[in-house]
């Protein structure tokens, strides 16, 4: 895809007032990325000369997103209209034939349907080609207005159609090639006549074809893709459309999915051949799942690596956390970052693990919380332990060897070491390490009173003989009745 005659740019400077937000529209999520994200990774396989972002509402904002993915800004200072925003840009297209415009609200559209598009506009004589869709529902987008021909003579705002034009539903996605040499004389007479008084690119399209140059429309395959995203309602459909989209590609690779309309599925999972996901499951970020594992419902999993044979556990919350081959997790289990879980060990029910390293087979499978913890091989980790990673100052390894035994509600005051092989009785508080092969007792040591708790009864019981008796207002009531009688 050799389009080195174009550059790309991405209007993105405006408010979005129909949202009723205090965010830009194309810092809104879809599909987990922002808007003006998804729209540059779009436009990122199409080898063309440049990407450039027109932005303004919280431009710093959307910089910071864009200029790492290789796009360049152009500040439009004052927002008015779309036409304004793409002369804006002018001098930072010098040098380029052509340009393909896109709106930065439309983030379903696809790289192939933009190639195809670009294809089109080079191969063929027309000063522009504009990409529409038809539309069930075409109610705010402008139309394509075709001559008999099909060539294409306007396109009309929603507000400005003519009452013969309502039923026209073959829609202006806003995506455009344009040849530049063509298109600049146009843009110098776009003119604000209309109730935002505004320049639109729309309008440019009538000003080329009355001066005698060709416009083309191509219909997209799927009119999914041009959606764009004005109202809250428009962005919950174009997000709906990425899960779908996320979900049919992994069950297209071999990815079981219960009740697919339940999962949040992000654009850049992945998940390995007979992997199943049960309901409600959310996969986010950069997760990467391997084959042949279950991921049980309600688990939340963000930028995690999961190898093969993996069993997540219901409603378990996994991030930025590597789990190898074999191991299982949950239910309701917690890892938070940099958790670093071995070939098939076992963490389980209310168990967190920061920041540490769970070894090869190691069980550490109820109530207990792991920070700062390295644990080798084969180690048990008892019910209820709780490593005190912190100091309120710092926070402190725990360094535990191989097949170690740690016995329930031990608290290992950190820094501390427990060496391999080394047993901790229940209920330690660990403040010293522990050599290895060594049982360490850190705790009040067991007194057993011979028959105390015998005692203690006997003596209750004359203590309560001794009370004077309550009467019960209704004993004293029944006895005055008595009496009376
Ligand atoms: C626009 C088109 C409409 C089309 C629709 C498709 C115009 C006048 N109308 O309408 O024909 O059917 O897109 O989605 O172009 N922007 C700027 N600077 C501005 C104004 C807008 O950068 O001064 C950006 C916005 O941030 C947005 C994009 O341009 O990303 C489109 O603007 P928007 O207000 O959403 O236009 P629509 O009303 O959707
Ligand atoms: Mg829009």
């Amino acid at each position: 895809m050799a389009n080195h005659d174009f550059a790309v740019v991405i209007l993105a400077a405006g408010k979005g007032t129909r949202l009723k937000s205090n965010l830009a529209k194309v810092l809104h999520r879809a599909g987990g990325r922002t808007l003006v994200e998804q729209v540059v990774h779009a436009c990122m396989g199409l080898k063309t000369r440049g990407i450039h972002v027109v932005v303004g509402h919280q431009g710093e904002q959307v910089a910071a997103l864009v200029t790492p993915l290789g796009a360049k800004t152009v500040l439009q200072q004052l927002q008015r209209g779309t036409g304004h925003a793409l002369l804006v840009a002018r001098r930072a297209l010098a040098g380029a034939k052509c340009v393909l415009v896109l709106p930065g609200d439309a983030p379903l559209v696809r790289t192939e349907t933009l190639a195809e598009l670009m294809r089109a506009h080079r191969d063929g004589t027309a000063a522009a080609t504009i990409l529409s869709a038809m539309l069930g529902n075409p109610a705010g987008y402008g139309r394509v207005i075709r001559r008999t021909d099909g060539t294409v003579s306007a396109i009309v705002e929603q507000t400005q159609l003519a009452q013969n034009q309502r039923d026209i539903n073959e829609v202006n996605s806003s995506i455009y090639c344009f040849d530049l040499q063509k298109l600049w004389p146009a843009m110098a007479r776009l003119k604000p006549e209309n109730a935002h008084r505004e320049l639109y690119l729309t309008d440019a399209i009538a000003l080329l074809a009355q001066g005698n140059q060709t416009v083309l429309a191509r219909v997209a395959p799927d009119a999914n893709e041009i959606l764009g995203c004005n109202t809250r309602e428009e962005l919950a459909e174009v997000d709906r459309t990425f899960r779908r989209r996320a979900a049919e590609k992994l069950m297209a690779a071999g990815v079981s999915i219960q009740f697919p309309e339940t999962v949040v599925i992000d654009s850049e999972v992945i998940a390995g051949t007979d992997t199943i996901i049960e309901a409600n499951v959310q996969l986010l970020g950069r997760t990467k799942i391997g084959a042949n594992c279950t991921i049980r419902t309600g688990s939340v999993i963000s930028d995690c690596m999961l190898g093969d044979n993996v069993i997540v556990k219901p409603y378990s919350v996994l991030h930025a956390s590597r789990v190898a081959a074999g191991a299982q997790i949950g239910p309701f289990a917690h890892l938070r970052e940099a958790a670093d879980l071995h070939e098939n060990s076992r963490v389980g029910n209310f168990v967190e693990v920061k920041k540490s390293t769970i070894g090869k087979g190691v069980k550490a499978m109820h109530l207990s919380y792991l920070g700062d913890a390295k644990i080798g091989d084969d180690s048990n980790i008892g019910a209820g332990t709780i490593t005190c990673n912190y100091d309120g100052v710092n926070k402190n390894p725990t360094i535990i060897g191989r097949k170690v035994f740690i016995g329930s509600d031990t608290a290992l005051v950190a820094p501390v070491r427990v060496g391999d092989g080394a047993y901790v009785g229940a209920g330690s508080v660990v403040t010293e390490n522990v050599p290895a092969d060594a049982l360490a007792i850190a705790r009040g040591k067991q007194v057993n009173k011979a028959g105390w708790a015998r005692a203690r009864r006997r003596e209750m019981a004359v203590k309560l003989a001794a009370r004077p008796k309550r009467i019960s207002k209704k004993t004293k009531a029944s006895r005055h009745k008595n009496k009376s009688r």
